[in-house]
């Protein structure tokens, strides 16, 4: 999916213009480039211009309502493309210096800190953003912020399973689960991540051992989505899984009854794995001062219930309360390890998996 989603009639009438402009340069021979250097149209240094270019893995649907709130408390409109975050780093990369983009919306440190990797995010020197967001939740050089947690924990059929006999991620890989846990498939980044964090807790040899316990354990192959694990544990396929907790809140949303619940893991040793979604300005960003103030405000107590509560997470920023089906689930102790850990990690968590027989 890539629709590229236009705020501003104004912008539609410009953009036309110049694919026009840009078009006849290609056909002409030359090499095209940036629209805003385009010959006739509008070439700024990008700092006047009232608009920000943003790309998104994020559904629009959770993202669209904030970019119209943010349109009209400071008047800038935000253009946005929505893909999956491969291709976008792809796109980013390939655009190069010629990207449109001036800030990246994804989900996942892992993903994050790729793009980092790539060079395709720059440092900011941002207060606000370093007042708010934890260090453990953003990039050591400052290149991506958190602007909400999701923390990935287990879950439970009340009827099969007591909450005394759950405690820690670890504890899954114990015989006693043998044939009663579910897994999401390896390949998710989410569980390339919660790897990673065991990796840094207990060293490569027994975290492979986890892995590879908790693979001797599954009562069934590896899920492709959270929501059918969720589901697998509801219709007592497995009586455990490891998910991140909206996902389970979606299902609750929709069935206050559902006979699924929430343990949080490892409370008495590091804390339940958290992750984030975040943002970062692009390297080369066209209007790097207007993409810093959309994150600052995303971040803000103006933004920070509404981002956290569009998709059932945790707001990033500690001065705005969890509040609905999220608040129920109480508090957490959470793993307090940078989350830069899961993406300087991410290769080794891969080749453990693999070689733990995790599919
Ligand atoms: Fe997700």
């Amino acid at each position: 999916m890539s629709d590229h989603k236009r705020l501003s009639p104004l912008f539609s009438a410009r953009a036309l213009f110049a694919l026009l402009v840009v078009s006849l340069v290609v056909l002409a021979g030359c090499q095209p480039s940036d629209p805003e250097a385009v010959p006739g149209g509008q070439q700024t240094d990008g700092s006047a211009e009232q608009r920000v270019v943003v790309y998104t893995s994020r559904q629009p649907h959770l993202i669209e309502p904030l970019f119209e709130r943010y349109t009209q408390q400071t008047g800038v409109t935000v253009e946005f493309t929505s893909a999956n975050e491969a291709s976008l780093i792809e796109r980013m990369a390939a655009e190069d210096d010629q990207t449109p983009a001036d800030v990246f919306i994804t989900v996942d440190a892992g993903n994050l800190w790729f793009a980092s990797e790539r060079g395709l995010l720059q440092p900011l020197e941002s207060e606000s953003l370093e007042a708010i967001v934890p260090a453990s939740l953003r990039d050591t050089n400052n290149r991506w912020f958190g602007l909400s947690v999701r923390a990935r924990t287990l879950m439970y059929h009340p009827d099969r399973v007591d909450p005394s006999e759950l405690s820690t991620f670890e504890d899954l890989a114990d015989p006693k689960w043998a044939g009663r846990l579910c897994l999401r498939t390896s390949k998710k980044v989410y569980n390339q991540s919660l790897v990673a964090m065991l990796i840094e807790h207990h060293g490569e040899e027994r975290a492979e051992a986890i892995v590879a316990g908790w693979v001797s354990n599954l009562a069934t192959d590896p899920f492709s989505s959270d929501t059918q694990l969720i589901e697998a544990v509801a219709a007592g396929q497995c009586d455990v899984a490891i998910a991140n907790t909206y996902y389970l809140g979606r299902l609750l949303a929709d069935d206050p009854n559902y006979p699924v619940a929430l343990f949080w893991a490892n409370q008495d040793t590091t804390g339940v794995h958290v992750n984030i979604s975040g943002a970062g300005v692009t390297t080369h960003a066209p209007r790097p001062d207007q993409g810093q103030r959309l994150i600052e405000w995303l971040a803000s107590e103006n933004a920070q219930a509404e981002f956290a509560e569009s998709n059932l997470e945790y707001p990033i920023n500690p001065n705005v309360p969890a509040s609905g089906i999220v608040a129920q689930w109480g508090p957490f102790v959470a793993d307090e390890v940078p989350l830069v850990v899961v993406g300087e990690r991410q290769a080794q968590a891969v080749r453990l998996m693999d070689r733990a027989g995790y599919r």
